[in-house]
């Protein structure tokens, strides 16, 4: 998930300016303590902001990330990998559901920030944008997609706002399962026929730049992350994640005896790092503006699904509507 910050005006307009200092004090105090920022507490208006847009953006890629390996339920490869599978789907769109809890507590609705979603406001992570086109993709993602999430969110746990760190805290437990499924799948593959192994060369070429790209722009690009840091709501570099992702992978890469489609990734052991090839920042950017393979098929199953479920959403509004009727009627 890419997190990047947007410029925003940093008191809320309806604050006056002679207790805004006490509140803007109170606000700091409890950053530079690492206290927890709740939901009653006043906070600047960019911060809130900052986080409505990044608790959002996080919540869309944990729903639209359903649709690449939904389509792959019917299709595993036995009734095991059939109930992983499924249950690794659910999760997602339970973390999709806390997410946008998460977000509500900051003063938006659901509806708002579906509707920001499906209107082609919003943004989710630029990776769903790609396709599923084997089962060795379903290794793959939760191999690497799930893995590079982790690394991003485990730092989330941390995050100075009290309902999404204790969000993370629950979903990062869920996505260490997926990244160990996705690993599963991927080790019976490269153990397999030479038709399997190829095939799980193939997803890993095809996912492995997108998945780098995954952690947003070079920090040296990242304009916004300096604020987004002295916030407490980014705790590590988008850079510094990307190494750190690098690092863990390569050795897992090697135990599979699958290549890794960077021809510049070394050991340098003056770093203690992997050194690794240029970053296709046009292809990034590119996606993330709307124009990836999958971008159009993504946004319109999420929207035909939302219409799907339309009646759904009436039936339980009509249902709370006359049970509240029945209590009034009961306690008169
Ligand atoms: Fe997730
Ligand atoms: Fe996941």
């Amino acid at each position: 998930m890419y997190t990047q910050a947007i410029d925003l005006p940093q008191n809320h307009p309806d604050s006056p300016v002679t207790h805004a200092t006490g509140r803007d004090l109170a606000f700091e105090a409890a950053i530079a303590d690492d206290r927890k920022v709740e939901p009653q507490d006043w906070m600047p208006e960019g911060y809130r902001k900052t986080l409505v847009r990044q608790i959002s953006q996080h919540a869309h890629s944990e729903v639209v990330g359903m649709l690449p390996e939904g389509n792959w339920v019917t299709r595993a490869p036995s009734l095991k990998r059939k109930a992983i599978l499924l249950a690794k789907v659910q999760d997602e769109g339970g973390h999709g559901l806390y997410l946008y809890s998460a977000a509500e507590t900051l003063g938006t609705s659901r509806a708002e920030m579906v509707d920001a979603l499906h209107a082609g406001k919003a943004k989710y992570s630029s990776i769903f944008n790609y396709p599923a086109l084997t089962w060795a993709d379903m290794g793959t993602i939760g191999w690497l997609v799930d893995g590079a999430a982790i690394m991003n969110q485990i730092p989330l746990c941390r995050c100075s706002y009290g309902p999404y760190a204790r969000a993370m805290i629950r979903i990062c437990k869920e996505e260490s399962f997926h990244q160990r499924q996705g690993y599963d799948i991927m080790l019976s593959l490269a153990r397999g026929t030479d038709a399997q192994k190829a095939m799980a060369q193939d997803a890993v070429n095809r996912w492995w730049w997108p998945v780098v790209m995954m952690f947003g722009p070079s920090d040296k690009d990242s304009v916004h992350s300096a604020q987004t840091m002295k916030w407490g709501i980014k705790r590590i570099s988008n850079d510094d994640l990307r190494q750190k992702f690098i690092d863990a992978t390569v050795p897992q890469a090697d135990l599979l005896g699958l290549t890794i489609p960077d021809p510049d990734l070394q050991w340098n052991p003056e770093r203690g790092h992997y050194d690794y090839g240029e970053i296709d920042w046009a292809e990034f950017w590119q996606v993330v503006n709307g124009d990836g393979p999958c971008n159009r098929e993504r946004l319109a199953a999420r929207v035909a699904a939302h219409d799907r479920g339309s009646w759904v959403r009436e039936a339980a509004t009509a249902h709370a509507r006359k049970a509240a009727i029945r209590e009034r009627r009961s306690a008169a």
